[in-house]
């Protein structure tokens, strides 16, 4: 089977920025309580005539720029979203469209903030079983749209954005995608959920459409899953603690960011950390993070990369890969 390698990235963030002091005007919070027990200052927020679709467009085309692939040169889309723009046709479809492309398979994966890792996974399965030679995986995300802005408990923690990878596949095996590690728990749905959808009376606006959490259960599970599913990358790679050169982890929470470091016995100048200015953007944070450490030349190439995420599901889920 072939191997499989990321040869670009790509990312986009909305122009307008919603900062700590600006929740301190929407609900009763505080910068100082956001930022000691989240690591978040700031978060963009897509604008009104903004969708999942122009979100995703600008951080597809910049990864196909970076990857020196011309829209035509794709043959498999996925796009990973919790707020695609229409039941249907799927996001990735949409995005085809806009690429002015036709043809190749585009479909969305529904993991909500292990979302990417989800996409990546299965396009990395496509490549290696020869179903295709070259994947656009986006993540991308209006979480903003989502949200209760008069629940003081979530909507400090969300934020609007999208990132893009060219996946393609590569003869080179100890090159590029290592390994990729999937997992789901739906007996804990209660936890972190919007609670109504299509067959369940969603309606824009109201609190049954918007999302719910229980954050200090979801940030101990979250804290436990992740300890475990890194443990599991490193055991099926043969590698100790120490080993990895750059985490890149879901941007939920500082501290459980820092818990996953900890687990690697790496110091926190080899994490790449976007949550304090991206807030958590679901499926679009991993790519994001993984566009800024690329594109700042913090990742350089031979180092070894672990990407992992955890979300409401629960998913989660991690990719190890040699950049
Ligand atoms: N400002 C001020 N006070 C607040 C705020 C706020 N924005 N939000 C909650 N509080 C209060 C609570 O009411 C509570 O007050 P009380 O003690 O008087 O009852 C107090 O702060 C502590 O609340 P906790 O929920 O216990 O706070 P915690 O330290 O757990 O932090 C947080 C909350 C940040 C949500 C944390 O639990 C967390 O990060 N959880 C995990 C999130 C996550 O990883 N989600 C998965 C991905 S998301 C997805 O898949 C869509």
């Amino acid at each position: 089977m072939a191997g499989t390698r990321i040869t670009g990235t790509g990312s986009y963030l909305p122009e307008k920025v919603l900062t700590n002091e600006d929740l301190e005007g929407l609900v009763d919070t505080s910068d100082e309580w956001i930022t000691a027990r989240t690591g978040i200052k700031q978060r963009r927020i897509a604008a009104p005539d903004e969708a999942t679709v122009d979100l995703a467009e600008t951080a597809a085309r910049r990864a196909l720029d970076a990857a020196e692939r011309s829209p035509g040169e794709i043959d498999l889309i996925v796009v990973a979203t919790t707020t695609p723009d229409r039941v249907f046709p799927s996001t990735a479809c949409l995005l085809q469209g806009r690429l002015g492309v036709v043809g190749a398979p585009a479909f969305d994966v529904q993991a909500v903030c292990t979302g990417f890792i989800y996409a990546l996974a299965t396009a990395h399965s496509f490549l290696r079983t020869g179903l295709a030679r070259r994947a656009l995986v986006v993540g991308a995300e209006v979480l903003s749209r989502i949200l209760n802005w008069e629940d003081r408990s979530t909507c400090v923690l969300f934020g609007d954005g999208s990132g893009a990878v060219v996946l393609e596949a590569d003869d080179t095996p100890e090159h590029g995608l290592l390994s990729t590690h999937l997992h789901a728990d739906g007996s804990q749905d209660s936890l972190l959920t919007v609670p109504t959808g299509i067959a369940t009376g969603w309606e824009s606006g109201t609190p049954e459409g918007t999302i719910h959490m229980r954050g200090n259960e979801v940030f101990r599970v979250a804290v436990n899953t992740l300890g475990q599913v890194v443990e599991e990358t490193l055991a099926a790679n043969g590698l100790e603690q120490g080993e990895v050169d750059w985490l890149v982890p879901h941007q939920a929470n500082i501290r459980i960011i820092q818990a996953t470091a900890k687990k690697l016995d790496l110091a926190m100048d080899r994490v790449v950390v976007t949550v304090d200015r991206h807030g958590n953007t679901s499926a679009a944070s991993v790519p994001l993070a993984l566009d800024e450490g690329v594109r700042d030349n913090r990742i350089r190439p031979g180092e070894l990369v672990l990407l992992e995420a955890f979300g409401g599901g629960f998913t989660w889920g991690s990719a190890l890969l040699r950049w």
